[in-house]
């Protein structure tokens, strides 16, 4: 079964599609004022990926129950339970894999975020053996996890910030993979939103919002303006799970509507079996504890079976869910071969050497995420030798065969290392000298006049000698190792 959902198209109508395994590696996060198509964008994925992929949703507006009947999500309405009950009925969904709609829009904000938070801390208090991968969707993610203290108690937004870092922070290793959606980035606690390897950015108005989103889509702040400018339903999307570099996403239609729209003529309601019947007559308004919402106004004759009910409910869910665990990390003897097959095939990018070092670097940084390697094995210095190595013909810096050179090279710097190794790779090899072509290519200039300052560079620094022969042809010699190229043919 392919694990790759298509959510959109591009500006070329080429699909483009989310890795569901890499985002449960590598979450993400969503930003766009309301009206840009972050919940239809949520509904979206959640549709595709819903036949691969357990999912659970913490849904403010009760928008999203509109998938329990074609997807089969068990809906649960936070108003109705306890938090004894809540918490029970999360560790079950663990248990069961059931899909799940938490809907809070009964609850008042402080009941919502307590609610939410309950359930997060049972999801994530399952059992090793139940640690099976889950899509944890929170919409509106600012409520849960605010950058600064509002109307509400201290207590409530700790507790939810808390089970909202949890997830964000600590989830991966459980199977829970958060993704977020908000408004407006700097109103959400920024620990929250800096776990996510994914962006999706929707049309953003605010100036701080903006440059936050430029900057975690590495864009230039001069070009952070489009995001002003994107029509609803339209992102922009980068991360290893969607795509290396920025690409411009229009959200695809979706099957199902929000419950907003689909409200005027609204029937009885249907009860399917005769428990929910008699569990509907029989309520017994007497609950032992109360319910989260003790100043709720009273459920006028909502079908929110009880608890136990919802449990069998949900142990009936049969995800057609491939239960396997998440693939294993790799392993540390592992990345160095990774990183090394990293460094060869950017280095054979057309261009590469082009680049500026920072979008090399993290170039390298979302293709290490996507090979699942997870804290990132080389700082942004480190990575500029590895890179010049790698485009000299070298991305294994253990090889025996070059520990002579790279003894030498230690005095090179950085910007000068990518020419200065392939003219020693040409010594060592005997071969030709290369030419002025082949050295501005991995130097990474067009100029020729920076090529012959490069050479008597070099030569000034004691690190090359240059000859010419009386017919003119060039080669190069390292006096430390005693090599020296052929004459470069005319
Ligand atoms: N890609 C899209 N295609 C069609 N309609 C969309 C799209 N994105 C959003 N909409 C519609 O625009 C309205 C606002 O979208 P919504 O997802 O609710 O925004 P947000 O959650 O960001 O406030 C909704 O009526 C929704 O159906
Ligand atoms: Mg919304």
């Amino acid at each position: 079964m392919s694990a790759v959902v298509d959510i959109g198209t591009d500006s070329a109508r080429s699909p483009i599609r989310i890795d569901i395994e890499e985002l449960l590696a590598t979450r993400l996060l969503v930003q766009g004022n309301s009206g840009s198509g972050k919940s239809h964008l949520l509904r979206r994925l959640l549709e595709e990926s819903a036949p691969i992929v357990q999912q659970v949703v913490i849904d403010p507006e009760g928008d999203f129950v509109t998938l329990a009947e074609p997807y089969g999500h068990v809906v649960i309405d936070g108003a109705a339970y306890s938090g004894g009950e809540i918490t029970r009925l999360a560790a079950r969904i663990r248990e069961h894999r059931a899909s799940v709609v938490l809907a809070l829009d009964g609850l008042e904000i402080e009941a919502q975020m307590r609610c939410a938070a309950l359930f997060l801390n049972a999801l994530f208090d399952a059992p090793r053996e139940q640690w099976f991968p889950a899509l944890v969707i929170v919409d509106e993610a600012q409520m849960f996890a605010p950058a600064a203290a509002g109307d509400v108690t201290d207590e409530v937004r700790r507790l939810s910030l808390a089970a909202m870092t949890n997830l964000m922070c600590r989830g991966r290793k459980r199977g829970l993979a958060g993704i977020v959606a908000t408004q407006r980035l700097a109103k959400l606690a920024k620990n929250v939103a800096a776990e996510a390897s994914n962006f999706l950015m929707g049309r953003t108005f605010l100036d701080i919002d903006m440059a936050r989103a430029a900057d975690l889509l590495g864009m230039e702040r001069r070009q952070a303006e489009q995001i002003r400018d994107l029509q609803r339903g339209h992102f922009l999307g980068l991360g290893p799970a969607i795509s290396r570099r920025p690409v411009a996403v229009r959200i695809g239609a979706v099957r199902t509507g929000s419950r907003a729209v689909s409200h005027q003529l609204s029937p009885p309601p249907q009860l399917s079996t005769a428990e929910e019947l008699h569990a509907l007559l029989h309520d017994d308004p007497a609950v032992e504890e109360p319910t989260l919402f003790d100043s709720a106004p009273p459920q006028a004759f909502t079908a929110a079976p009880d608890a136990d009910l919802l449990i069998e409910r949900i142990a009936a869910t049969e995800p057609g869910i491939d239960p396997e665990p998440l693939a294993p990390l790799p392993e540390t003897a592992e990345i160095e071969a990774i990183v090394s097959e990293i460094l060869a095939d950017m280095a054979l990018e057309e261009g590469c050497t082009y680049q500026p070092p920072a979008s090399l670097f993290q170039d390298f940084t979302v293709r290490c995420r996507m090979r699942r390697v997870r804290s990132l094995p080389l700082d942004a210095v480190q990575f500029r030798r590895r890179f010049a190595m790698a485009v000299a013909g070298l991305p294994d810096p253990t090889d025996p065969d070059w520990a002579d050179i790279l003894r030498v090279a230690r005095a090179v710097p950085d910007d000068l290392l990518a020419p200065f190794l392939t003219l020693a790779r040409a010594a060592r090899d005997a071969g030709p000298c290369p030419d002025d072509g082949e050295l501005a290519r991995v130097y990474g200039t067009s100029s020729p006049g920076r090529i012959r300052r490069l050479l008597d560079h070099l030569e000034r620094s004691g690190l090359i000698v240059l000859r010419t022969d009386f017919s003119g042809r060039r080669s190069v010699m390292l006096p430390d190792l005693g090599i020296s190229t052929a004459p470069l043919e005319g």
